[in-house]
C-alpha cells in the first residue's frame, strides 16, 4: 500500500511527490516548520492529505514544545497552527484539521502536559485512519455510479497520494474495479504541475488499473469520440450550494461533459464541505509561482518577461455536477439541502472521543 504520509517515532514521514514518478523517496520532518514547507512545496498535496499533514504537523510542533504551563503550551499551539494555516489557502481540509486539533486541545487542557501532547498525537493518527475509512466508504457509495465497462476520465490526482490512502475519485474507481467493473481510466495530464501524468498514472499502474494519459486539451476529443462514459474528480472545497473548487482545468472538463451528456461526479469527504462558504465565488483561489507555467523540468518554455497567470484551482458551478459522493452517502441537487443533511454533526456516540 502507498504510504503517502505517516507518523513515526522520528517525525512525520512523507513520500516526496515532487520526485514521482521516477524516484520513490521519502522525507522525514522533525519540526512543524518543516511540515509547513512540505505542504507549501507540494511534497504532500491533495486536500485530505494536506489536512492530515496539518494535524500531524501540529502534533509534532506541540510535542517539541518546551512549555511548562498549559497557558504557554496553548500559546505555542496557536503559533504552530498559524504557521501551518498559512501554507495553502484553498483546500478547506487544512482549516478543518486545525479546528479539530484545537477542539481536542480544549477537551484535554485540564490534563498534564505530557497527556495533552500524547492526546494530540493520537488525534492526528486517528484522522489518518478515519481518512482511509472515509475513502473506502466513498468507494462503496460511488462504485454504483461507475459504468460496468468503459472509459472514466479524471483530472489531477485524487488518489491514494492525495489522501491518507485509497483516494477519493480514484477510490471510487478502485472500488468499481474491485467489484469487477471493466474500467479504463483516462488521466488528464493536468498542467502545469502534472499531477495526472506523474501521480495518477503512477498509482493506477501500481494497482494494474488500465490507464491512458492524455494532455488536457485532448479531453474534448475523447468525449466526442465516445471514449468517456463518466467523469470523476476530487475537490478542495465544496461550497454550501454545491459549487466545487478543484484543480485548475476541472471547470473546462465539466463544461465539456455537459455538452457531451456525460455525468460529471465529484468525490470528497465531508471535511471538504464548507457550509460557511455560501457559493464558489467566496472560495479563496491559490495563485502559485509563475515559474510552474514558464518552465518545464527546469527549461524555460515562454519568452522572458511575458505575463503569466497560475491559479492552482477553479470553481465548477453546482449545475454541472451530477452528484457529490461522500463517505456518508451521495448528495444530489439541490445541494443546499443534500449537503446540509449529510454534513450535519454525527449523532452522539458516533463523535470523536
Ligand atoms: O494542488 P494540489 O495537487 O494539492 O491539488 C489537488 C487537487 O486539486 C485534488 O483534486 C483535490 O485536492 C482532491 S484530492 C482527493
Amino acid at each position: 500500500m502507498i504510504q503517502t504520509l505517516e507518523w513515526t517515532d522520528h517525525g512525520v514521514r512523507f513520500l516526496d511527490q515532487t520526485k514521482l514518478p521516477t524516484e520513490e523517496t521519502y522525507v522525514t520532518c522533525k519540526t512543524h516548520e518543516q511540515v509547513a514547507d512540505v505542504i507549501r512545496n507540494m511534497v504532500v498535496r491533495g486536500a485530505p492529505a494536506i489536512g492530515v499533514a496539518a494535524a500531524m504537523g501540529i502534533a509534532l510542533g506541540v510535542n517539541n514544545s518546551k512549555a511548562e504551563s498549559i497557558g504557554d503550551l496553548k500559546r505555542d499551539f496557536d503559533q504552530i497552527s498559524d504557521v501551518i494555516g498559512k501554507t495553502r489557502p484553498t483546500a478547506v481540509n487544512l482549516f478543518w484539521a486545525i479546528r479539530r486539533m484545537q477542539e481536542k486541545f480544549e477537551r484535554v487542557r485540564i490534563r498534564p502536559i505530557a497527556h495533552i501532547k500524547q492526546a494530540l498525537i493520537e488525534e492526528a493518527q486517528r484522522m489518518h485512519a478515519e481518512d482511509i475509512a472515509a475513502n473506502q466508504a466513498m468507494g462503496r457509495h460511488g462504485a454504483a455510479l461507475m459504468p460496468a465497462e468503459g472509459g472514466v476520465l479524471t483530472h489531477c490526482n485524487a488518489g491514494a497520494l492525495a489522501t491518507a490512502g485509497y483516494g477519493t475519485a480514484l477510490g471510487v474507481i478502485r472500488a468499481a474495479v474491485e467489484q469487477g467493473k471493466k474500467i479504463h481510466v483516462y488521466a488528464d495530464e493536468t498542467r502545469p504541475f502534472l499531477q495526472g501524468s506523474r501521480l495518477t498514472a503512477w498509482e493506477l499502474m501500481k494497482d494494474g488499473i488500465p490507464t491512458t494519459v492524455i494532455s488536457d486539451n485532448m479531453a474534448g476529443a475523447m468525449m466526442r469520440q465516445g471514449k468517456i462514459a463518466a467523469i470523476v474528480v476530487g475537490a478542495d472545497r465544496i461550497a454550501a450550494n454545491g459549487d466545487v473548487a478543484n484543480k485548475i482545468g476541472t471547470y473546462t472538463v465539466a463544461v465539456l461533459a455537459k455538452e457531451h451528456n456525460i455525468p460529471f461526479y465529484v468525490a470528497a469527504p465531508i471535511s471538504t464541505v464548507d457550509l460557511a462558504c455560501p457559493d464558489g465565488s467566496q472560495i479563496p483561489i491559490e495563485q502559485r509561482d509563475p515559474r510552474e507555467v514558464t518552465h518545464i523540468a527546469g527549461k524555460q518554455m515562454v519568452p522572458e518577461g511575458v505575463a503569466v497567470e497560475n491559479p492552482a484551482f477553479d470553481v465548477t458551478p453546482a449545475s454541472y455536477v451530477a452528484a457529490i459522493i461522500t463517505e456518508r452517502g451521495i448528495a444530489r441537487a439541490p445541494y443546499e439541502e443534500s449537503l446540509r443533511t449529510l454534513a450535519a454533526p454525527a449523532p452522539e456516540g458516533d463523535a470523536h472521543p
